[in-house]
């Protein structure tokens, strides 16, 4: 069984006052027995050295450096004391056209910087309604996640677009089959895929997690507006580590 992760991505959410909330999960959960994840905006990255758990960027460029105006490079995000980065969010599929190569090659650059990806996956609710729901899985599962992922440096996650900050939630049998279908198609590919962590994200909240975290082969959750706060994250937390 793979380690659980609870992650939060704060999206373009946090100021340096909202820190607080990181220094009050840490010391919370300073002797939790599952992985913590924050993923705050890049401008906090490097204050959050010292947290006693892991932090992400939200994103980085295919490239390590060079003449890209406003990008952050994965080297960039290590260096600032960063050991995870999400990529292919639907908001950056979405709001930046980024395609299943670029989620590639992106998670590519994030090994080569000795970071942990967090591949991100979902249907948007027209191809759930349509039923295209488990083919679309597989071309972005194909096209995103790249030859080298292994266990180490890779976590995906499945976030149905349709569920993302909507407050509706798939039933437990749609998150189950997607998730045993994704193990499944994992399993094809890379020698250490059981030990791949398969995140469930789409309106987590503390009411919701323990039923979620029951399902088989969700692993963690990767959590948007209830990880902005300490005392919405702190049951989801403790969810997983009861489940
Ligand atoms: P919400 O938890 O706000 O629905 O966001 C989920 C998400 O997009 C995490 O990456």
């Amino acid at each position: 069984m793979p380690r659980k992760l609870a992650a939060g991505n704060w999206k373009m959410n946090g100021l340096r006052a909202n820190l607080t909330e990181i220094h009050t999960l840490a010391e919370r959960h300073a002797e939790a027995s599952v992985d913590i994840l924050i993923c705050p905006p890049t401008t906090l990255i490097h204050a959050c050295n010292g947290v006693l758990f892991d932090i992400g960027g939200q994103d980085c460029h295919t490239e390590t450096g060079g003449a890209h105006t406003g990008d952050i490079s994965a080297q960039m995000l290590a260096d600032a004391g960063a050991n995870y980065v999400i990529t292919g969010h639907s908001e950056r599929r979405a709001d930046h056209g980024e395609t299943d190569v670029i989620v590639a090659a992106k998670s590519t650059a994030a090994h080569e910087a000795g970071l942990t990806a967090v591949i991100c996956i979902g249907e948007t609710l027209d191809e759930r309604e349509s039923g295209a729901t488990l083919e679309v899985i597989d071309t972005q599962l194909a096209g995103s996640i790249p030859d080298q992922t292994t266990a180490q440096n890779t976590v995906i996650a499945y976030e149905p677009v349709w569920a993302i900050g909507t407050g509706k939630v798939p039933t437990l049998d749609q998150i189950g089959e997607v998730h045993s279908h994704i193990r499944a198609r994992l399993s094809e590919r890379f020698a250490d895929s059981a030990d791949i962590r398969l995140l469930y994200g789409g309106s987590v909240k503390g009411s919701n997690a323990a039923d979620i975290f029951a399902v088989a082969n969700v692993d963690g959750a990767l959590v948007g507006g209830a990880s902005l706060k300490a005392d919405d994250f702190s049951p989801i937390i403790t969810a997983l580590e009861n489940s």
